[in-house]
């Protein structure tokens, strides 16, 4: 065994554990740059207003940049950095999903690193520094807050591939899963599924290591315990799928047992963000990133439509690879099953109870997508697509779109 792991975040997991914000953010600057997505966050007494009225009783001056969308893009970028400027911030806090966290991060690198995001992305020129980061997650999904990668769209291009880098790992992370309980059924099931890949991806990465390894199963152990129950909560607190504001908040499972679920899922998915950190994304990751890319469609739900085709074709290449068989071993064994064969039905299942088992079609792709997808796929996300324990060229890439259509 030969491996090194350096994660330097320091992660402050703990219900009640926003209130740290302003003294944490403290450490780090006096004026802080607060992004975020317009909507729900930002409404009087959401979790915008709590995070400034926190920071100003901390001493520290915020300016909000709520101009981050789904999938964030370089403009989106460049507009938080004019905010940055404009009101001369030297620290930047992300709060809500992975879109904010990924421009968060972005923000605070591209305020000290100028030129073309792209040449940082595809390596062609050196990252520098980047402004000191403090993420806070409300969802349980990307883990963007345990790892130094901010996944962004080139519009120019169709490119969303990450800037990678320890430079935008955050100095401090509040995990606090009572900001997550907000969430709506279809934002829950797409954001956990994204976790779950995460633990998957990293589970049978050629590049794992046994602190990922370990990250990864348990983090597929703990998403099978919480996140169907907490999908069923919701619906059933809504009474049918969700589909206003405000119905979503309600539970109704005892407040103990909700809590216990609600950390594991948070948990979780912050475990998935790390492993993901150490060991990359394979298959799953490297084929949904040109479909969100290209159609601008939820990751979670890309994710979800791709997966059970990924598992197939892996399982009919896996005969004679013991490494491959092996990794779905072990893999199978955190789903609960006695067989790596159950993994594509058992992923299928999942979707389903959490009403998430959509296809590529019904998210607006279309069969003649499939080749500039898989094309697109082999350019940005070929280190993923070979840590694959089972090699995938391009006519298995446009077999795995066409079988998820
Ligand atoms: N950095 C990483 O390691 C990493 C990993 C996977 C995905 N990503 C990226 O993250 C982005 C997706 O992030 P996401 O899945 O968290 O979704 P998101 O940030 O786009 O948020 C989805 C929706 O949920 C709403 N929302 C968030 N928290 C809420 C709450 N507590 N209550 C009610 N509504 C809430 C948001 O307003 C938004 O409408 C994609 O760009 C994806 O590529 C990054
Ligand atoms: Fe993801």
């Amino acid at each position: 065994m030969n491996f090194n792991y350096h994660l330097p975040v320091n992660l402050a997991f703990g219900r009640g554990r926003f209130a740290e914000l302003g003294q944490t953010t403290a450490t780090w600057g006096r004026r802080a740059l607060v992004v975020c997505v317009d909507g729900s966050a930002t409404r009087p007494g959401g979790f915008v207003d709590r995070a400034c009225e926190n920071l100003q009783a901390a001493g520290v001056t915020p300016t909000v940049f709520s101009g981050v969308v789904a999938n964030p893009t370089f403009a989106v970028v460049d507009a938080g950095v004019a905010a940055l400027r404009a009101a001369d911030c030297d620290v930047v806090v992300g709060i809500g999903g992975g879109s904010p966290l990924d421009a968060a991060k972005a923000i605070a690198f591209a305020a000290l690193n100028a030129g073309d995001m792209a040449d940082y992305i595809f390596g062609r020129v050196a990252p520098g520094d980047a402004l000191p980061l403090v993420l806070v997650p409300t969802t349980a999904g990307t883990g963007s807050e345990g790892n130094g990668f901010a996944v962004l769209t080139d519009t120019r291009t169709g490119d969303k591939k990450s800037l990678r880098g320890p430079m935008i790992i955050a100095r401090t992370s509040l995990i606090d899963s009572e900001l997550s309980q907000t969430m709506p059924a279809r934002v829950l099931a797409a954001t956990g599924f994204d976790a779950l890949t995460h633990c998957f991806e990293a589970a049978l990465s050629a590049t794992a290591n046994p602190v990922t390894t370990a990250q990864a199963l348990s983090g597929i152990r703990l998403i099978r315990d919480s996140l169907p129950a907490l999908y069923a909560d919701k619906l059933q607190a809504a009474g049918s799928v969700d589909t206003s504001a405000g119905e979503h908040e309600r539970c109704t499972l005892p407040a103990d047992a909700a809590c216990v679920l609600w950390d594991k899922l948070a948990w979780a998915a912050t475990l998935g963000g790390m492993a993901i950190g150490g060991a990359g994304v394979t298959v799953a990751h490297g084929l949904e990133h040109p479909a969100s890319g290209l159609k601008d469609i939820t990751h979670g739900a890309g994710l979800a439509a791709i997966t059970p085709a990924v598992f197939e074709l892996t399982l009919e290449r896996a005969d004679g690879n013991l490494r491959a068989q092996e990794q779905l071993g072990a893999l199978a064994g955190a789903c609960g099953l006695d067989s790596r064969d159950a993994l594509p039905r058992f992923v299928r299942e999942f979707l389903a109870d959490i009403g998430l088992d959509v296809t590529l079609g019904q998210l607006g792709i279309a069969a003649d997508d499939i080749d500039w997808m898989a094309e697109n796929a082999l350019k940005v996300s070929s280190p993923g697509i070979a840590s694959h324990p089972v090699p995938f060229d391009i006519d298995d890439i446009k077999e795995i779109y066409r079988r998820s259509l």
